[in-house]
């Protein structure tokens, strides 16, 4: 969601603040803004639109501020306007906001009737009127954000800057928080990812929620105090050296960093098994060998829940044991029975997804342990799981997921594989060298895809289908499609085609079948009635398949050779691909594709 980036220092904050905002742009992009302190004064400048609208604004300004906070913004109460970008200010505070305030409309009320003013319809900028409400009271910015926080309901993060002094502070509840400091340059950050403080701050910590951060730069030191809300100091804080790399935030030779991240996918794969078949992952996963749970309740959002679809599979036809795949909105709404023994798994990417981060909480309430299958380590999910099982795919900066999906698929594999006591097995090594391998020889290929998105693109429709363990990745085809190429498309299990959707049929809507080598011929037939009806056939399947090639209007032949268990994960790079030539052909934002955010924060 909303990205957030806050400097106190010796330097020009514009820098490492604008900096640190490109890193998290993906994050929400429908505003930008930035609060400086210059001559005493809290100067605000803002604008709808992408970051560089920001950036051109300050080229021409050129300001110097030791003191900034800044934000790049997704929109959730109130449209996208300038007066409704971040950073909200008036005389005394400045505030920037990632997350919903639920009380808004009731809170804004009463302030109204107290005769307070507002100039945006964010809920936001309540959090600051209520601050500016308690300062005119206390005349103490601690107190107020106590205050003020303790009246708010909804999950937050807000970065806090005021006239009076220099110093940053930030608060939390539910929301990605990060703050860091460099001690060497004297130098304090906060952001709401610390992919954003890469570089800048070596050292840096993540405190629980409610815990109110206090960043303070002296002319000898830099310090960061932690209080609670009834002020008294905080331990509730975690230190971590900042170990992301650099080398992440450019695109090296690729055009969009979609197509980097699934390029880096054969070197990720292969690094992932090493790590957990023959390295320090290994004891990870040897704690899982022979365990057995009476239910498995996988949950997740998007590409991470079609994620969950394909290990439910693992989980159920490896190792027999029942595995329940829920999208995370629904099964904290559902009422689910969660009986003790049972185990709560947790697939993100992020690892600050609020709704996966919500049923987590749900199943921590019900006394069930909870694992994750996450990325960013040290995040929310991260922190709060039992055990944790890192996929450990770098950031991923393209929204569209990719690389994401193939790592948390193949640690499910593994965590299933583990269970088994099969981690010794050889043959399990060479499969996962052999899924590497043929993604290689795809990204390689990655113009043939191009050829097909060439015939297609102009159409009207698509619907994926497939059938087993490709019913999984037919969705996530369709979501790839529809969410970077602005196309509506639908993912289908084969079978259901007959039962409504094929009235959809006709020669504007293109049928993408996958179709792997088992239950080839039952497919067969389901591609016979889509071509009795004009519909158009891409079928992504066995090569030397004479018997569905000639049916089909273009064919992706794939060597499925080898890879009983993993080839939907392989098959899924051809959508990739695909998705990826389809958007370039039609000319749309591959990278920050238009309402999206990359982590959503927010219910
Ligand atoms: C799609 C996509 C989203 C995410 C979903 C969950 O390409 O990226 O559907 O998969 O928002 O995000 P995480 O994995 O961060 O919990």
């Amino acid at each position: 969601m909303c990205g957030i980036v806050g400097y106190s220092g010796p330097q020009n904050s514009v820098g490492p603040i604008i900096e640190g905002l490109s890193r998290l742009e993906y994050r929400g992009y429908d505003s930008a803004g930035i609060c400086l302190k210059i001559n005493n004064e809290l100067q605000i400048v803002k604008k709808e639109g992408k970051l560089d609208n920001l950036k051109a604004l300050l080229n021409e300004s050129k300001p110097f501020s030791n003191t900034g906070i800044g934000h790049t913004r997704w929109a959730t109460h109130g449209a996208v306007t300038t007066d409704n970008a971040h950073p909200h200010g008036n005389e005394i505070f400045a505030v920037v906001h990632n997350g919903i305030i639920e009380n808004a409309p009731s809170l804004k009320k009463d302030l109204i009737a107290e005769g307070f003013q507002f100039k945006s319809q964010t809920d936001s900028e309540v959090f600051l009127v209520l601050l500016t409400k308690f300062y005119k009271q206390t005349g103490n910015t601690l107190q107020s954000i106590s205050k003020a926080f303790n009246l708010i309901t909804g999950n937050s993060a807000f970065v806090i800057t005021e006239k009076a002094s220099d110093k940053l502070y930030a608060i939390k509840r539910s929301a990605p928080l990060v703050v860091g400091e460099n001690k060497d340059n004297r130098e304090a950050f906060v952001s709401s990812d610390p992919f954003a403080l890469v570089g800048f701050a070596p050292r840096i910590y993540f405190p629980q929620d409610g815990v109110i951060c206090e960043g303070v730069v002296t002319a000898n030191d830099v310090t960061i105090n932690f209080y609670e809300l009834d002020l008294t100091p905080s331990s509730r804080y975690k230190f971590q050296a900042n170990s992301m790399s650099m080398d992440t935030t450019t695109k090296g030779p690729y055009e969009h960093y979609m197509l980097k991240e699934i390029h880096e996918q054969p070197a990720l794969v292969d690094k992932l098994a090493a790590f957990y078949i023959k390295n320090e992952g290994r004891k990870e996963l040897d704690s899982l060998k022979g365990f057995k749970a009476p239910a498995w309740h996988l949950t997740a959002c998007g590409t991470a829940w079609h994620a969950g679809l394909v290990i439910k599979n693992y989980f159920e036809q490896i190792n027999r044991q029942r595995a329940d795949v829920d999208i995370a909105s629904e099964f904290r709404y559902r009422e689910p029975i969660l009986n003790k023994g049972e185990v709560g798994l947790f697939i993100s990417q992020s690892g600050e997804t609020a709704d996966t981060l919500a049923c987590q909480e749900l199943c921590k309430e019900k006394g069930i342990e909870t694992f994750s299958i996450v990325n960013t380590e040290g995040s929310t999910l991260f922190r709060n799981s039992d055990k944790n099982f890192l996929i450990h795919a770098g950031v991923e900066i393209g929204v569209a997921s990719t690389k994401a999906f193939t790592l948390q698929a193949l640690t499910g594999y593994l965590m299933s594989r583990a269970m088994e006591g099969t981690l010794d097995d050889p043959k399990l090594f060479s499969e996962i060298q052999l899924l590497s391998n043929r993604i290689g020889e795809l990204c390689a290929q990655s113009d043939s895809l191009k050829e097909v998105a060439e015939k297609i693109y102009t159409k009207k429709g698509f619907i994926f289908t497939g059938r087993g363990k490709y019913f999984p990745i037919a969705l996530e085809g369709a979501l790839k499609l529809k969410e970077i190429a602005y196309v509506h498309a639908e993912g289908y299990a084969a079978g259901e085609l007959k039962h409504g959707p094929i009235a959809l049929i006709d020669e504007n809507i293109v049928n993408i079948a996958v179709v792997g080598p088992e239950l080839l011929e039952k497919t067969v037939s389901n591609v016979e009635e889509v071509k009795a009806r004009r519909g158009i056939m891409v079928v992504v399947g066995p090569k030397n398949s004479p018997e569905i090639e000639h049916l089909a209007d273009a064919y992706i032949p794939l060597d499925f050779n080898g890879l009983p268990n993993l080839s939907p994960l392989y098959v899924n790079v051809a959508l990739q691909f695909l998705a990826y030539h389809i958007a370039k052909l039609k000319g749309t934002d591959i990278d920050k594709p238009r309402n999206l955010a990359k982590s959503v924060t927010v219910e």
